[in-house]
């Protein structure tokens, strides 16, 4: 129900403020006034950033762009960056992160969504969430940035990496860049090439950019007979790239190992962003293998685990469910403390053992029993 339009919501923001102090000076429930505000509209709340989808946008076979419109919590991100999207499934606390494709002040937002074979949050997202409908957004993070002074800028994106590309080039372009960019999209088939149509608009309007799509599937050849197959620096000169300056890249962990390999050998390395948006290999334990106590105080749980993969597995592994979002230490939606023992940083190797201290389940091991509020 809407007694007031979305416009209003984002007015009557600021006006919130006491509200929230009261909820954190603990004198009012926070959850009990948003249930009486959420009577007035879905997206008016205390303290939460919400957003109401707008707009369901095929841009490929398998992906879907959402524009959404965000409540007056929203503080503005800058395109390139990713937000969390937080879903509730089956009383569990989901969360995914999203590039974010285009933002404006306005609070209007566009992301696009992968539909995934088993992918518990990008159905929900892609089949059952309609115009009309709100989700709950996070934090925003991500450094992935236009080099504004650059003479030449290769872009190079795989699968749905196009989606953090497509948002710093479009304001680019926008805001007046006019050197050479050249993005090449891998992709498996033509179907996948997400965003293609405006891509093609964005060649046509803008002379300084030239865009390929590159696919990687052996039965689909390349509609100019050249760059085939996954990445490789011969496609580079097949398709005539040369003044490159800066590079940016966003696909899967196994794409970005390979750009930044190429990024070095050409002597670019210093001139390379990356973002890798599947967890990147994290380093093998080198302690031997040993079993471990693992307790989990609030599901009041005790199991046998080991000391070589992360609490996040361990603790799915023996059916319990924690929030996760990107798996590789960056969102913080696994963050739970740590009560007793001691655990290891898979990305650093560190042992954190401060009993009370912050941990991130999908990037920490147990170094020995351990025991932790979950
Ligand atoms: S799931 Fe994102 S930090 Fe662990």
């Amino acid at each position: 129900m809407k007694l007031i339009p979305l416009a209003w919501v984002r007015c009557l923001t600021p006006a919130l403020r006491p509200l929230r102090v009261a909820v954190d000076g603990g004198w009012l429930r926070g959850s009990d006034l948003d249930a009486c505000l959420g009577v007035v509209h879905p997206l008016l709340n205390v303290q939460r950033v919400m957003a109401q989808v707008l707009e369901r946008r095929w841009v490929a076979d398998d992906m879907l762009a959402l524009t959404l419109h965000a409540n007056g919590h929203w503080r503005g991100a800058r395109p390139g960056q990713h937000l969390q999207l937080y879903l509730e499934v089956d009383g569990v606390r989901l969360s995914r992160s999203y590039s974010l494709t285009a933002c404006n002040a306005d609070g209007r937002l566009e992301i696009a969504v992968q539909r995934k074979d088993g992918g518990r949050v990008s159905a929900l997202l892609v089949e059952l969430l309609a115009v009309g409908d709100t989700v709950e957004i996070g934090a925003v993070a991500g450094a992935l940035h236009w080099p504004s002074q650059s003479p030449g800028v290769l872009l190079l994106a795989a699968g749905s990496g196009i989606t953090a590309l497509l948002g710093v080039l479009r304001e680019a372009l926008a805001q007046g860049f006019s050197a050479p960019v050249t993005l090449l999209h891998y992709v498996r088939t033509p179907g996948q090439r997400a965003f293609g149509e405006l891509l093609e608009q964005l060649q046509q309007r803008y002379t300084n950019v030239q865009v390929h799509a590159v696919f990687t599937d052996p039965a689909c050849k390349a509609a100019d007979g050249t760059a085939h197959g996954r990445f490789a620096a011969a496609h580079l000169d097949q398709l005539g790239v040369t003044a490159v300056d800066q590079v940016l890249a966003c696909g899967p962990a196994g794409f970005v190992e390979r750009v930044s390999a190429w990024a070095q050998i050409a002597g670019l390395g210093e001139a390379l962003q990356v973002e890798a948006f599947t967890p990147p290999r994290l380093p093998t334990v080198q302690d031997a293998r040993q079993a471990v106590s693992l307790r989990f105080a609030r599901s009041r749980q005790q199991a046998t685990g080991d000391n070589q993969r992360s609490l996040l597995e361990q603790a799915e592994a023996h059916g319990l469910r924690p929030a996760f979002g990107c798996r590789q230490g960056i969102c913080a939606s696994c963050t739970c403390l740590l009560l007793g023992g001691a655990v290891r940083d898979l990305r650093s190797g560190a042992v954190l053992r401060e009993p009370g201290q912050p941990i991130r389940l999908c990037v920490s091991a147990p170094v020995g029993d351990v025991e932790i509020d979950l």
